[in-house]
């Protein structure tokens, strides 16, 4: 640790640690897009083979980000820089993915924050969405909103602002979820939901399966983008990495599966992504009674996933401007929130007034999503494995991440067997299929 950064902010312990962390990797993606890939792929037997997918991929590479964060005390691009000056590249690049993903994931999140409203207004039915959308102001509005209290968070930095966010909403989230998940019991489709869930139809899985879950895995972790090496960095020199990252992964797994058990309940884990959450979901509530609270706590929770989720980005590009452009934190969270603004407006306007400007065919706001989720993220991913399993000097490696010796030291030689044999050859697959699909 160089001594410009020796002072700088650290989250206050382990739970801490693990909340954050739990905070990014928990987000839409486990709630409107992990119950649709398990109903299409044996249910349980998916959820089987995504924690082995967790286990050998996920776990490996997000100890090796918190131990490139901590080990640094820095952010991704001066991390990298530090350990190996010729690697620096690769920090830019995912500062890069996760500011082009901030654009987009702001889009999505203020409809949250719309429904949200609208829900408690009782004002959505199966075709408000329709209008929502196309409509030039009323989506811009809620983003703005939302980009504003994500900034409020960021801005009040490590402590005062990340980790008492993540302490507070975490809960709240979990709660939340919980009560939705009781009340799902009253659906019709509930005891189907609980089955499939429950038990896994090897039937339906097939190669497919297993790429289904190490993509799933790979995003749903937040793994491959520098978010980890950030809030590693921030970790206290004796948090025990392999069992925070452990913990993140089943609180994530979590809830994952309670979600689908939401979510298979209410008979709509055909959609996916906005389609459900915006069309499909609103209107299984609107036949319900009290409908209209359950649908406006659903949105609530989707605020929430996704908020701690953005924050996590969002500071991942602040601390890169701090520290490597020396910006005061308040000006860089600034130009950060701006930049991610501007691109939201694109991205928002482009389901509507904007839908015939094309980047490959497609409009700004899938543009966005596919060369992010397709191109970028496995390309960074599979870089991170190789730097850890092959550039990272293994005693350097090892002093971080045995450095409290226990469960850290014994598994390390298993963490660096997997980083540098099974994980390349699984994010290279990711990559190699997500490009020709
Ligand atoms: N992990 C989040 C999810 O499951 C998504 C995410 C992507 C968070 C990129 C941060 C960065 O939805």
């Amino acid at each position: 640790m160089n001594a410009a950064n020796s002072n700088r902010a650290t989250f206050g312990g382990r739970i801490a640690a693990v909340l954050a962390a739990a905070g990014s990797a928990i987000g839409l993606g486990n709630v409107w897009r992990f119950p649709g890939v398990a109903d299409a792929n044996g249910g349980g037997a998916f959820i089987i083979i995504y924690i082995v997918c967790v286990a050998l991929m996920g776990l490996p590479l997000m100890v090796a980000e918190f131990s490139i964060g901590r080990h640094t005390r820095s952010n991704p691009v001066g991390a990298f820089r530090a350990i190996d000056r010729r690697w620096g590249w690769l920090g830019a690049m995912a500062v890069t993915t996760v500011f082009l993903i901030l654009g987009y994931y702001f889009v999505v999140s203020g409809w949250t924050v719309a429904y949200v409203v609208n829900s408690a207004a009782g004002r959505v039915d199966s075709t408000f969405f329709a209008r929502f959308i196309t409509d030039p102001w009323q989506p811009l509005l809620y983003t703005a909103a939302f980009i504003a209290a994500n900034h409020y968070i960021v801005e009040r930095g490590v402590k005062r602002g990340i980790e008492r966010a993540s302490k507070i909403l975490m809960p709240i989230f979990f709660a939340i979820l919980l009560a939705l998940a009781v009340y799902s019991l009253s659906m019709p489709d509930s005891s189907q939901a609980i089955r499939k869930v429950l038990t896994p139809d090897f039937g339906a899985v097939d190669a497919s399966t297993v790429l289904a879950a190490l993509s799933q895995a790979f995003f749903s972790l937040s793994i491959g983008m520098g978010i980890m090496i950030t809030y590693g960095s921030y970790f206290k020199s004796e948090t025990r990495l392999l069992p925070t990252a452990v913990n993140v992964a089943l609180l994530d797994t979590l809830a994952a599966v309670i979600a689908s058990i939401v979510i298979l309940s209410a008979g709509v884990g055909d959609q996916s992504g906005s389609t459900l959450a915006f069309v499909a979901l609103p209107e299984v509530f609107e036949g319900l009674p009290w409908g209209g609270f359950w649908s406006t706590l659903f949105f609530v929770l989707l605020a929430l996933a996704a908020i701690l989720s953005t924050v996590s980005i969002h500071e991942v590009v602040t601390v890169y401007l701090c520290e490597q452009r020396g910006m005061t934190r308040r000006r860089a969270a600034r130009c950060v929130s701006a930049g991610a603004a501007l691109l939201a407006v694109a991205a928002s306007l482009s389901m509507g007034a904007w839908d015939d400007i094309r980047i490959f065919g497609r409009n700004i706001f899938d543009a966005l999503d596919s060369l992010t989720a397709t191109l970028l993220l496995p390309a960074s991913g599979l870089l991170t494995c190789i730097f850890a399993g092959w550039i990272w000097d293994r005693r350097q490696f090892r002093g971080e991440v045995a450095r409290s010796g226990g469960i850290d030291a014994k598994m390390f030689p298993t963490v660096g067997f997997l980083l540098r044999w099974v994980c390349p050859p699984l994010v290279a697959a990711l990559f190699v299929f997500g490009l020709i699909d």
